[in-house]
């Protein structure tokens, strides 16, 4: 394996099975031999360590940010299933509730000199910035959504957000700060309220801005796993929002598969034992398998691109 990579999952909404999902992607990717660390960064409430059956960390991502650990190797914590092993967001810490930015870089850079092959992050509900940034500081951005109206709402305004904030970072390396900053106010003149009005805009000023719009979509391409599917209809609701996105906002996301509504998943919580070990067979997690191998086949895909397509230092 020549380079770490850092998994985000991410989504909007709370409930859809984000915890779920990377808990036991985690598992599978460990369980194929690899190194995998999980990093509980849903700040406000981080319950990995109970998906994982481990007991409660002491220490986490606050204590790290507060200084008062300093290795961040201190932070990890062994599980059960041999090659992986947990950071958690622990506290509901107030102080961590509006990161600066270099906080969160310096945290994520941490997190790339640990000793894993796979680094997977669980992020909050919500589009907060510190959830929007940890996802896109990541190398690979997973989107959990169910086919409800409330999560698909969520979904979409999750990738309006993100890609704002994207445009937001890295418009500052780019000498365009001054042109995006009025852009991105509710009450801009402009009338650019989603991504899509946001390219043409750029792509009307011409120049420079039509080569920075040009490298930020091709930076950003989320990828969507659909959960908790319960009729054919529900699956359709995948390729539906990929469609969607490409007319109404201009921008691609990778469908990566979808996974039943199983009650073995609520069985498995309750029980403390994450699915991927106690019943490797069945049926959500062998869709979560065959997600899994799309994520990493997808992986080779962009690694093989990745002289061409240039992301931007965020
Ligand atoms: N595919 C599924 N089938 C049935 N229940 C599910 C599924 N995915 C998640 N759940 C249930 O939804 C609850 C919330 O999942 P969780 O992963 O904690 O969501 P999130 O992290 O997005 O808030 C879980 O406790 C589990 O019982
Ligand atoms: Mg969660």
């Amino acid at each position: 394996m020549e380079q770490k990579r850092i998994w985000a999952f991410g989504g909007g909404k709370g409930g859809v099975g984000k915890s779920f999902v990377a808990g036991n992607l985690g598992i599978l990717l460990a369980q194929s031999g690899y190194n995998v660390i999980l990093a509980d960064l849903d700040l406000g409430g981080a319950n990995m360590h109970t998906w994982l059956g481990v007991n409660s960390p002491m220490k986490g991502i606050s204590e790290f940010i507060g200084r008062e650990v300093h290795n961040i190797k201190k932070l990890l914590i062994p599980t059960d299933i041999p090659g992986l092993s947990l950071i958690s967001g622990a506290k509901d810490g107030v102080e961590i509730a509006n990161l600066k930015h270099t906080q969160k870089r310096r945290f994520i850079s941490a997190l790339r000199r640990l000793d894993a092959d796979y680094i997977v992050i669980d992020l909050g509900a919500g589009t907060a910035y510190n959830t929007v940034d940890f996802f896109l500081l990541a190398d690979s951005q997973v989107m959990i959504v169910i086919p409800e109206p409330t999560s698909i709402e969520n979904a979409y305004r999750f990738i309006k957000n993100s890609f704002f904030r994207q445009i937001f970072h890295n418009s500052q390396n780019f000498g365009l700060k001054s042109v995006v900053t009025p852009i991105l106010r509710k009450d801009n003149p402009h009338n650019v309220n989603t991504p899509k009005e946001l390219i043409d805009y750029f792509n009307k000023l011409g120049g420079r801005a039509t080569v920075f719009i040009e490298e930020q979509i091709h930076s950003f391409i989320p990828k969507m796993i659909l959960n908790q599917v319960r009729t054919e209809r529900d699956q359709m609701v995948g390729p539906a929002m990929k469609k969607a996105c490409l007319k109404y906002f201009n921008l691609d996301v990778k469908f990566m598969g979808h996974i039943a509504y199983d009650e073995s998943i609520r069985k498995s919580v309750l029980e403390r034992q994450p699915l991927a070990a106690a019943y490797p067979d069945c049926v959500p997690i062998k869709q979560l398998n065959k997600i899994c191998a799309n994520l990493l086949k997808d992986e080779k895909e962009f690694a093989g691109n990745n002289n061409i397509l240039s992301k931007l230092a965020l």
